[in-house]
Order: C-alpha cells, then sequence, then structure tokens
C-alpha cells in the first residue's frame, strides 16, 4: 500500500451559522461544531484510507472563542498520523471577519476514525508521510495521544503506555 501525505487527503468544509444552529446567546451550539468536525474528518480518513470509516474517539476538543450567528465557519480536517487501521484526524476551525475576510482561529480538535470492511472489522490504512514542520509535530505527538485515549478508554493498561511514561521520566 502506497503511503500518503496529509494534503492528499485535506479536507475543507465551509458553512455558515443559522438560527437554529445556536444557543440562547446567538452563539454556535458546541454539538453541531462537533458534527461539523466529525463530517469533516470523516472525509478526510475516507480520503486517506479509501475505505468506510468509524469515529473511535473524540480525544480533545477546545472551545476557545464563540462563534456567533452568522459567521462563516471553516473546518480544516488534515490526518495527522496513521497506525495499523485507525487515523488520528487533527482540525483546525477558523472563523472570517465580514469585513476585511481575514480569518482567526477559534477551535480545534482530534478525532480518531477507524478503516473497517463491509463487516464493520478493522482493516490496514496507508501510512502517512508527514511533509510541512507542523505536520512532523503533530505526527511525533500522536502517538503518545493514541495511549492515552486507550488508557482512558481502559483499553491499554497505563504501564504499557510508554509514550506517557517517557514524558515524566
Ligand atoms: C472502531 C471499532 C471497529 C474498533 O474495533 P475493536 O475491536 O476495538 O478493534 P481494535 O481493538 O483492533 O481497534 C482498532 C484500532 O482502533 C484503535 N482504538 C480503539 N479504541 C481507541 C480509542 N479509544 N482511542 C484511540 N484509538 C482506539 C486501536 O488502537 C486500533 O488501532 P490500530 O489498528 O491502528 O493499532 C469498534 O470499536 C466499533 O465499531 N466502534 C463503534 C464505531 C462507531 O459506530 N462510531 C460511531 C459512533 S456513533
Amino acid at each position: 500500500m502506497e503511503p500518503k501525505t496529509p494534503k492528499d487527503s485535506s479536507t475543507i468544509v465551509t458553512d455558515l451559522v443559522l438560527p437554529s444552529e445556536t444557543n440562547p446567546i446567538g452563539n454556535m451550539f458546541g454539538g453541531e461544531l462537533l458534527a461539523r468536525m466529525d463530517r469533516a474528518a470523516s472525509i478526510a480518513a475516507r480520503r486517506h484510507s479509501r475505505r468506510i470509516v468509524v469515529t473511535v474517539s473524540v480525544n480533545h476538543v477546545a472551545f476557545n472563542k464563540m462563534i456567533p450567528l452568522g459567521s462563516v465557519v471553516t473546518v480544516e480536517a488534515k490526518i495527522s498520523r496513521a497506525f495499523k487501521s485507525s487515523m488520528e484526524i487533527y482540525m483546525d476551525v477558523w472563523i472570517e471577519d465580514r469585513e476585511s475576510g481575514l480569518r482567526s482561529k477559534a477551535n480545534e480538535a482530534i478525532y480518531t476514525f477507524v478503516a473497517v470492511d463491509e463487516m464493520g472489522s478493522p482493516v490496514v490504512v496507508p501510512q502517512l508521510i508527514p511533509e510541512t514542520k507542523q505536520e512532523k509535530k503533530r505526527f511525533e505527538a500522536a502517538l503518545r495521544r493514541k495511549q492515552l485515549s486507550l488508557v482512558l478508554a481502559g483499553k491499554m493498561e497505563a504501564k504499557h503506555a510508554t509514550e506517557l511514561k517517557a514524558l515524566f521520566e
């Protein structure tokens, strides 16, 4: 299987915030953004693996900035690392100033997807070769995040999380 780069599957989804997608103080409802990010991540994971993909974990979400009604919101999803059947997808969320058109970073998130066959069993995905400085940094830290996610999900014993242990040595 040929390795791929993050740009091979990079996915950009831009959409408005409508009234039905806001909370009582007129800002975007968190669950709406989570759903948009899940869709963008799923497209990126599908482009990378060319398989059926399912969300296995939402590893990290930071809601740093409120997103007002009417905002133009862009979710950029990129594979940050591919393991055997799982892929970590890193998302940056931008909002666009109405007058200047300048983009500012609103949020970011990290999801993990697994490629599966028609029976729902995990299948092997192509490896990822990071290219830019940021892609290399995210790639390097992804194994640590995977181990943390597995420990928190009760799927790995903390004593086997070598990357996490290394942080405290
Ligand atoms: C995803 C799924 C197929 C994995 O099945 P499984 O029996 O746990 O398979 P495995 O243990 O081999 O795990 C598959 C991969 O997922 C990774 N994984 C599993 N749980 C994880 C978690 N919480 N965080 C990060 N990675 C995880 C494993 O490390 C493994 O990665 P690798 O193959 O790259 O090394 C299964 O859990 C599933 O179907 N989940 C439901 C998915 C779904 O419906 N999502 C939408 C929710 S509405």
